[in-house]
């Protein structure tokens, strides 16, 4: 005892705290403030995270009385064991079979870069010798705080993590409105909220690789009010860039305040660290708005398009898909002519969907094949040379599917290497959608899926896009590579796959990537490092995209949102939805097609042709502007939502019916935002040959287009309007 005494007093007298009560770390941004502050016993806590102070120093001053030593802040990286009681970001067992981990200051130092700063707290605990070092990188003008945290064992003994969080992060209101996200196959990303209660609500997945279709690690949390506001109001919005199983943890204490932990899932994932080895957690980024869930939006945006998106901030090609087209059963005559109608209607890229490849066990189903990479030359006899230079000669570019990670048990990969599948000796090997997960904790299998990119690659120097695909989730979870050592799979497999995204874009940087897990059951910032967007869902029925967009759209930029135009009634709905709804729909994101271009009658080809044109003379916007939503499908029966440049000199304006409107009642006007009150705006309605709005084709103030609003006479469910606003 009296040796830690010794090494601990040592420890606050080789920190630069020595003299002071407590040292304020200012964590930083245009608009917001994270204080950590050391006290005078070494522990770092939380002072405060919010609006920006001028001057940090009064919160010393400040005693909450509410704090676990008589008005001090909470800890900044709470641990199990010392005097706290709550959920910890860190749980350590160590060798002697001991559970108590407490950290005292060391040191720490920041330093700017670009646009950010970059701020490390290094931080100790005397008995373990276990190192903690806190990452915080505040980016300036985004109004993000992007953390992760490195735990290194410092000891003799191998430690083992129970918990890990990523960050913790202390909040101070009276009441706390938590919305989440939670769906399925073609459902993804409905919205939960709730005033949360006291004690802990936890958001976790155990899916390992479909790891976000159910709920995503994402979150916004409005303060002091049951609603979600658009406008108004503080609101925290936070995600976790981790592709695999997640927690967010949300306890408020019998004081009322709320702490939030992110991180990798715990479950089954107790993390064993030899001496001298490091963790490094995955980033937990979060942003506070004092102007509702609106501006919390456009700080991730814009965040992730300067930094979290792969490609972000460019602008991506539009595109016809081949699978709802075509699914299965095509030859290269059905590629050809799609091909041609693309062309024909201005598409800009063409991507070959599931079903090219496989020969012993062809890939016409999805039973067979997954695994087998090579063409299916009884389908495509002159290979996917051919067609993707075809479409090259067409002015396309050319895009191609494949689902690397998994493998169906008809195919030769399956016979060749059983070892490879994710499986638990003894134990039924179950099957999702006739296949099984590939183990990608062993190097071997990483080798092989990035050989699956690297050859397919090779098919054609006319390759410019992949779409990359992963449909089951992880059943009786178990690696032959691992051993006794199965603790380690979840985590391994995420990062073995980041390891083979990192190979990937060494060698193929300029390649475009799409994420997709039957749709979004892939959506996170650890994935959209590496990938440029997201396959949104298979669901592309126009009035569920409304929801699911919406909600999407809350935490991921629409940049990221693969969007489509299909045929209706299809797979997936009954709704037979005007094909000007689909078209004004699609359009909000990254606009593609999914369906056989000859069914179109002519007047809708007409149309088509329409929208897809003038698509391109706003789609900058999509990609690169700040978004307002207008209205909210969850709100009433509208959804409208605008994109603005950032000079403010143009938006375009997406309004939505979603229900049927009583004529007496009338339809909505709708205020605009973002605009510049002082400067004029030529409203150009698209997508129709009459418009609906009196002041179409006229210059109007934004001011009155802000203040006094528009009314676009939406009265019928599936009325749809589509504005661009050009300055002056
Ligand atoms: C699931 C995807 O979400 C679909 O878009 C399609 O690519 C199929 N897989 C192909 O099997």
């Amino acid at each position: 005892m009296r040796k830690h005494l010794i090494i601990f007093v040592l420890l606050v007298l080789a920190s630069s705290v020595a003299e002071a009560r407590k040292t304020v770390i200012p964590i930083e941004t245009e608009h917001t403030q994270l204080l950590l502050a050391v006290r005078d016993n070494g522990v770092l806590e939380t002072l405060h995270f919010g609006a920006k102070v001028a001057d940090p120093e009064a919160f010393l001053a400040f005693d909450t009385g509410r704090g676990e030593d008589n008005g001090d802040g909470p800890m900044a990286y709470p641990t199990a064991g010392g005097r706290f009681l709550g959920q910890p970001a860190l749980h350590a067992k160590y060798a002697d079979g001991t559970h108590n981990t407490e950290l005292f200051y060391v040191s720490h130092l920041s330093r700017p870069a670009g646009g950010a700063v970059t701020t490390e707290v290094l931080l100790k605990d005397p008995v373990s010798l276990l190192e903690v070092k806190l990452v915080f990188v505040a980016c300036l003008k985004e109004d993000v705080i992007v953390t992760h945290t490195e735990i290194v064992n410092g000891g003799k003994k191998p430690v083992e993590l129970l918990d890990y969080a990523s960050g913790s992060l202390y909040v101070d209101a009276d009441k706390y409105l938590l919305t989440h996200f939670y769906g399925g196959w073609a459902n993804e990303m409905n919205i939960d909220s709730e005033v949360l209660t006291h004690d802990t609500k936890v958001i976790e997945s155990r899916r390992g690789t479909q790891a976000t279709q159910c709920s995503n690690p994402s979150f916004l949390l409005s303060m002091d009010t049951d609603r979600l506001q658009e406008n108004a109001g503080e609101v925290i919005a936070g995600a976790l860039a981790w592709s695999g199983n997640f927690r967010l943890s949300f306890e408020m204490d019998e004081s009322h305040r709320l702490n939030v932990l992110a991180g990798i899932s715990p479950y089954a994932s107790a993390y064993t660290l030899a001496p001298g080895k490091a963790f490094v957690t995955p980033d937990f980024l979060y942003t506070f708005s004092q102007r509702g869930a609106g501006q919390a939006s456009r700080n991730l945006h814009a965040w992730a398009r300067n930094y979290g998106v792969y490609g972000g901030g460019q602008v991506n090609p539009t595109l016809l898909n081949s699978w709802e087209g075509a699914y299965f059963s095509f030859t290269t005559e059905t590629l050809l002519r799609m091909i041609d109608d693309a062309a024909s209607m201005g598409l800009e890229m063409f991507v070959l969907d599931d079903g090219w490849f496989a020969k012993d066990y062809p890939r016409d189903g999805d039973a067979s094949g997954l695994g087998d990479w090579e063409v299916n030359t009884a389908k495509l006899p002159e290979g996917i040379d051919y067609v993707a230079s075809y479409a090259h000669s067409k002015g396309l570019k050319f895009g191609i599917w494949i689902e690397p990670e998994m493998v169906n048990p008809q195919s030769n990969l399956a016979h060749r290497h059983p070892d490879w599948v994710v499986q638990s000796p003894g134990r039924e090997q179950y099957q999702s959608r006739n296949q099984w997960v590939l183990d990608l904790t062993n190097p071997k299998v990483q080798d092989f899926v990035f050989g699956v990119f690297d050859n397919t690659m090779k098919l054609s120097k006319n390759i410019d896009y992949v779409k990359w695909d992963c449909n089951r989730t992880v059943a009786n979870f178990g690696s032959m590579y691992l051993g006794e050592e199965q603790d380690r799979f979840f985590v391994e497999y995420v990062q073995g796959l980041y390891s083979v995204m990192k190979r990937i874009r060494e060698k193929y940087p300029d390649v475009l990537v799409q994420c997709c897990s039957s749709g979004g059951g892939r959506l996170d910032y650890g994935a959209m490092k590496y990938f440029n967007e997201v396959w949104t869902s298979d669901n592309t029925d126009a009035m569920s995209r409304v929801y699911i967009q919406y909600a999407t759209n809350l935490i991921y930029p629409a940049c990221v949102m693969g969007s489509h135009v299909s045929a209706v009634p299809n797979h997936q709905s009954g709704n037979v939805t005007p094909l000007k709804f689909r078209f004004d729909m699609a359009c909000s994101g990254r606009l593609g097609m999914e369906l056989q271009p000859r069914t179109l009658t002519e007047r809708e080809r007409a149309l088509a042709d329409r929208c897809i044109r003038s698509y391109k003379q706003y789609r900058d916007l999509v990609f690169t502007g700040d978004v307002y939503r207008l209205a909210s499908p969850y709100d009433g029966d509208y959804y409208a939502l605008m994109y603005v440049s950032q000079d403010r000199s143009r938006a375009v304006v997406f309004t939505y019916c979603v229900k049927y409107q009583n004529r007496a009642v009338g339809a909505r006007t709708f205020r605009m935002d973002g605009l510049d009150p002082a400067r004029r705006y030529k409203v150009t309605e698209l997508n129709v040959n009459r418009s609906c709005w009196w002041g179409n084709g006229q210059v109007h103030a934004g001011d009155f287009l802000m203040g006094g609003g528009f009314n676009p006479k939406l009265l019928r469910t599936f009325d749809s309007a589509v504005f661009y606003l050009e300055a002056e």
